[in-house]
């Protein structure tokens, strides 16, 4: 591996806690359609894109039969709870410890993308006053295939100019890791709670523990270990 030379982070649930607010927008439809859902439940919609999301929530209820129709309608509604939820989003809603890690990696010259599978992640830097530190947003609609898929993490690399070995990805759900781990990527975990078929090379249980040197050096010297 060659050096590390960029950083690609996740949005929802990495650089701010908007993880919560798709969760409490899906429970809200769940609910209506007579679905009850749970954080636990949920674990599995983080990462997952706002269609397939709602097939999974359909699919808890064999009975429902929605046309496309009925589906679309559904997925608008989602979409202006969630809205509403993130009107009144600003800089403040940054987790803790990520304004000073990614100030931390633009001094040192890393180049920095976002790979969310979120439409909405442009708006929601822009709120967040974060547009302007990352060098790439990929678009989540210019992809063939979504997480678990690696496509995200590889388009975040290519456009960066960097080979996906010299960037470290960074997601708080199991579909993100294990598309970092299959783009060839180094990968941190943050606050997931069970690891499935692929397991990041760091983890830790908030954003606020994150030590962009620690991080670095830890993956490395596993890069040197393993080969
Ligand atoms: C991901 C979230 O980042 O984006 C998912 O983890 C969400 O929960 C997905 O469904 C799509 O987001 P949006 O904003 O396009 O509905
Ligand atoms: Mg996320």
């Amino acid at each position: 591996m060659g050096e590390i030379k960029g950083l690609v982070f996740d949005l929802d649930g990495v650089i701010t806690d908007t993880a919560e607010r798709h969760y409490l927008a899906w429970k809200r439809i769940a609910h209506r359609l007579g679905i009850a859902i749970d954080r636990e439940w949920n674990e599995r919609l983080k990462g997952i894109s706002r269609t397939e999301s709602l097939e999974l929530i359909l699919a808890e209820n064999p009975t429902l039969l929605l046309d496309s129709e009925e589906k679309a309608q559904l997925l608008k509604e989602k979409n202006a709870h969630y809205l509403e939820l993130i009107a009144e989003i600003t800089a403040a809603d940054i987790l803790p410890g990520i304004p000073e890690l990614l100030e931390e990696a633009k001094n040192a010259g890393y180049r920095m993308a976002i790979a969310s599978a979120s439409k909405n992640a442009p708006l929601i830097l822009e709120r967040l006053g974060l547009s302007a530190m990352f060098d790439a947003v990929v678009d989540p609609e210019s992809l063939k295939q979504n997480k678990p898929h690696p496509e995200i993490f590889e388009k975040a690399a290519q456009a960066l100019g960097l080979e996906t070995q010299e960037c470290i990805g960074f997601e708080d759900s199991l579909a993100g890791i294990e598309g970092i781990k299959r783009a060839g990527m180094p990968a941190v975990a943050i606050a997931i709670p069970i690891f499935a078929e692929w397991l990041p090379d760091i983890e830790v249980t908030a954003t606020r523990e994150l030590n962009l040197k620690e991080i670095v050096r830890e993956v490395t010297m596993k890069e040197r270990v393993e080969g």
